[in-house]
């Protein structure tokens, strides 16, 4: 095993305690009010979980058993179901329970535009009548509690509001990001059975028009001949990026939004949900095959997704809270809409990119809305760390109180210009440590509670029991580097793969009998801080996106000219990690840029274009072992730079392709 340390720059004694106005304010202060809390939620969670449940609806209070779970293959399925009995809405707890108590007037979105000078604000109240509307829609069209409805729409207020709508009435959501390509989206209609899709015409990010519209044909094409007929298509005219008549409209499938939603009723009866009824669904890559569907359910993700949000953000009344997350991934679920809503938080939506127009565009959102607390991914704090001190400051950036980070390992370097250019000293950083799958943050710090260091998460939240294993899967005690799992079932963690149980039994529970695995490696220190070294199977993560190796292989091998492929991540001092993929090219081809161009637009037209290999390797042979396994441990050096400690070479079945490989580096 190979644990390349995150934190290779981490200085063992660096210390940031909370300053003392954060803590005396916090709602935990100490590492003692956490000890406390933390055993109450391990050993008596009913007690602990049955008060975070409390300020919510619940239609049907939960019957025995509170909490039932098997995470042992041994002794049966694995199962897992909270709040058992119960039934509550998502969407009600969210938006009606906020009106009903006279906060309909508090804004729950400031939305900001990829332009400057675009924006729009959405009172709780306002996202009410949206969200009916579109629940009202979508009722219309047939669609009822149990059916998924598919969104593909960029980060403008309607995503959000569309996925409240269909928990507003049990429709199961599935979000694909908007920069997925027009075939991995027609592969997750098909596979989620999606009869409604949401869109737009299109959306401008930065300069560049991605049209969305045209994207959504070829999808819906594709899922006709996978068997799968799409009936409706609803396209919101996201004028400032494009305009109608550059769009086709499929007569008797497609409507324009503006025409069919908004003319809706702006009430909507909600649908009283059973506990562990779907939620949505969310597609995640894993190490082997097609991306999964992570399944979701609705009372344990919707406490867990507001109880973590609570004390990680450690949430005031008059805070306002911007998540730069897209709404695709599961950051953009849980911490842009969910979390933050449930507890009736005031969020900034940004629809561009932060280095449009310039590096200080962030900077310019948090003074203009007087942001509080700012959370986003290393890959934006090391480019905009790039880009240089001189935007940071020339915006005052003194409402801010709260940075957080999410995605990857943030690198101390990247951490520290975090905390000194961004939160000028003052603000605590939460490094939040967590996955599609469990769908809440798991380790991390709580602000105001103990102190930080850079590139550790810290501690598990509350309820989340970790275990570090090794590779017999033996748990490890105390000072320890192995594989992280999770002992225990805790409210928010995904229950199954859409249609695929025994899939989710064997990527989850099969490695280590008794225990989730999260594909992780970690270390505990002796203060018992976790630090997460990055993923231990073939899943890379480039600027936080989550890609199958796998993937980009099958996608590169799709095109007639490419023999054979073997992706595997590598140090990107940007991107966290960048993918570097060896190509064995078909029999008289011959390696040129025009060859490289076409591999890469391959991949853009499978996945999407944040999955285009970085570099790609002209590789004559693969290393392989004498039974063919391709012996990616001596790929990754190679694609590091380091070629003296290959290794052991000697098991392959010719070495010799060792040597034309290294030959062939950087041509
Ligand atoms: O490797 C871990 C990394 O991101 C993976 C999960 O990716 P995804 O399901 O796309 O969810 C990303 C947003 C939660 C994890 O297995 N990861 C996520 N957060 C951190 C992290 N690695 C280190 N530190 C983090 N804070």
């Amino acid at each position: 095993m190979d644990f390349e340390s995150a934190a290779a720059d981490a200085v063992p004694e660096e210390l940031y305690h909370p300053p003392k106005g954060f803590r005396e304010r916090a709602l935990i202060r100490s590492r003692e009010e956490y000890d406390a809390l933390y055993r109450e939620s391990i050993e008596d969670p009913e007690n602990f979980w049955s008060k975070q449940a409390e300020p919510f609806h619940w239609e049907r209070k939960w019957t025995a058993p509170f909490c039932e779970y098997n995470f042992d293959m041994r002794k049966g399925p694995i199962v897992v179901n909270w709040f058992t009995g119960a039934q509550t809405n998502v969407s009600y707890n969210a938006l009606d329970r906020h009106v009903k108590a006279g906060r309909g007037d508090k804004v729950a979105f400031y939305w900001e535009g990829n332009d400057v000078g675009i924006s729009n604000t959405l009172t709780y109240k306002d996202l009410l009548t949206k969200v009916c509307k579109i629940a009202n829609f979508l009722k219309s069209e047939g669609v009822k509690a149990g059916d998924t409805v598919s969104i593909y729409l960029p980060m403008i207020t309607e995503l959000p509001a569309a996925m409240l709508a269909c928990a507003r009435i049990g429709a199961v959501h599935s979000v694909v990001f908007a920069g997925f390509s027009a075939e991995s989206l027609g592969d997750r209609l098909i596979d989620s059975r999606s009869r409604v899709l949401l869109t737009a015409t299109g959306v401008l990010r930065g300069t560049k028009l991605v049209g969305l519209k045209q994207i959504v044909d070829e999808a819906c094409e594709r899922s006709a001949k996978g068997g799968h007929t799409v009936e409706k298509v609803v396209v919101y005219d996201n004028a400032t990026a494009m305009k109608r008549e550059d769009v086709q409209m499929v007569e008797g499938r497609d409507v324009w939004w503006q025409d069919a939603v908004e003319k809706q009723e702006d009430e909507c009866e909600v649908v009283w949900m059973d506990a562990e009824a779907p939620l949505f669904m969310l597609y995640t890559s894993g190490s082997t095959g097609t991306p999964k569907g992570v399944q979701h359910t609705t009372a344990g993700y919707m406490v867990g997704a507001a109880t973590t949000f609570k004390y990680i953000f450690d949430y005031h009344d008059d805070d306002v809270y911007w998540c730069t997350a897209d709404c695709g991934w599961i950051t953009g679920h849980s911490y842009m809409t969910y979390g933050p809503l449930l507890n009736g938080a005031t969020c900034v939506v940004f629809e561009g990119i932060p280095t449009h127009p310039d590096a200080g565009r962030s900077w310019e959102i948090v003074d203009k809305y007087k942001v509080t607390v700012f959370y986003t991914a290393p890959t934006a704090i090391r480019a905009l760390m790039r880009c240089g001190d001189e935007f940071p400051e020339k915006h005052s950036l003194a409402s801010l109180r709260l940075l957080g980070s999410v995605g990857e390992p943030i690198n101390p370097e990247a951490w520290r210009w975090y905390h000194s250019a961004i939160g000028h000293g003052k603000c605590p950083i939460v490094d939040t440590w967590w996955q599609t799958e469990t769908g809440g943050i798991m380790i991390t710090p709580l602000p105001g509670a103990w102190p930080l260091k850079p590139g550790s998460a810290t501690l598990p939240f509350f309820g989340v029991q970790p275990a570090i294993v090794d590779e017999h899967g033996n748990e490890l005690e105390g000072v320890c580097n192995g594989y992280l799992c999770i002992k225990r079932a805790w409210p928010s963690c995904m229950r199954t793969v859409r249609n695929d149980h025994a899939r989710f039994e064997a990527t989850y529970f099969q490695a280590y009998k008794g225990y989730y695995f999260t594909g992780d490696g970690c270390r505990r220190d002796e203060d018992g801080y976790y630090w997460l070294t990055g993923r231990v199977d073939d899943v890379i993560n480039v600027s936080g996106h989550r890609i199958g190796t796998a993937e980009v292989e099958s996608a590169l091998v799709a095109h007639d000219i490419c023999a054979e492929a073997a992706v595997v991540g590598y140090e990107h001092p940007i991107k966290g990690q960048g993918i570097y993929a060896f190509v064995s090219l078909m029999e008289g081809v011959q390696p040129s840029e025009q060859v490289r161009t076409a591999l890469k637009a391959a991949v853009r037209q499978h996945i999407g274009a944040f999955a285009t290999p970085d570099v790609i390797h002209w590789a004559p042979g693969l290393p392989k072992t004498r039974s063919g396994k391709i012996m990616r441990r001596i790929l990754r050096k190679i694609a590091s730079g380091e070629l003296d400690a290959l290794g052991d070479i000697s098991t392959l079945a010719d070495p010799s392709v060792v040597e034309v490989l290294v030959k062939n580096k950087g041509l």
